[in-house]
């Protein structure tokens, strides 16, 4: 069964406690973390994260969209993040493997994204390694953006990769979906669909989960 990750990011901050128990049909809770240079937006850190996780015991899906991810991961662990994605884009790759041997560490999940620029065959040094994939749908940054129809071959090839050398690896994708693109995505072969807008701009976020689950 297809999982659903609602996107924190178009929830209302003033609200977060409300709108993630409104969330408690979905799978996940994804959580996007920017730094203003690696993608040109702010959004939310570790503080905010060690209160997410005193309000919810559901799994929490950090998105890290930030430069040189490795400096980080212990603070997230430590705020109670359940998985952590780290950009290919982000870091060096001796880097990112030291980033993803310091989850370990922590007992985390692990997981790369690649924003759309990045080609599958990126992941092969990792994949055995990793329990998710994230394909970016839209360019990192911001909720509301349209679904790049292009990144479908990318879904593609990922999971290709996946089916070969990791089938237990999960793939997830981010960036416009909603009910007329989530089976286009699934179809390509994603198992976790993030959404933002497509969730907590509905008026009813449970059914909003359901009619992504399709
Ligand atoms: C964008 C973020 C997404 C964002 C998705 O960089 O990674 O998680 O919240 O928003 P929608 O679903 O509105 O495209
Ligand atoms: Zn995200």
């Amino acid at each position: 069964m297809v999982k659903i990750a609602p996107s924190i990011l178009s929830a209302d901050f003033a609200n977060l406690e409300r709108d993630i128990k409104k969330s408690s049909t979905a799978d996940y809770i994804h959580i996007d973390v920017m730094d203003g240079v690696f993608v040109p937006n702010i959004t939310i850190g570790v503080p905010v994260i060690k209160s997410i996780r005193k309000c919810t015991g559901m799994f929490l899906d950090v998105h890290l969209m930030i430069n040189k991810p490795a400096r980080y991961v212990e603070a997230f662990a430590k705020a109670g993040a359940d998985l952590l994605t780290i950009h290919l884009e982000a870091d060096h790759p001796t880097r990112i493997a030291e980033a993803l041997r310091v989850m370990d560490e922590y007992g985390m999940k692990k997981a790369v994204a690649l924003r759309p620029i990045t080609k599958a065959k990126a992941i092969l040094p990792y994949i055995k390694d990793l329990d998710m994939v994230l394909v970016m749908t839209v360019e990192p940054g911001f909720g509301g953006q349209s679904f790049l129809e292009s990144q479908l071959e990318t879904i593609r090839r990922v999971r290709n990769i996946i089916n070969d050398y990791n089938p237990a690896c999960e793939l997830e994708v981010d960036g416009g979906i909603t009910v007329q693109t989530a089976p286009l995505a699934v179809e390509a072969g994603a198992n976790v669909l993030v959404a933002g807008s497509a969730i907590y701009g509905a008026d009813d976020i449970p059914a909003a989960i359901a009619a992504l689950r399709g």
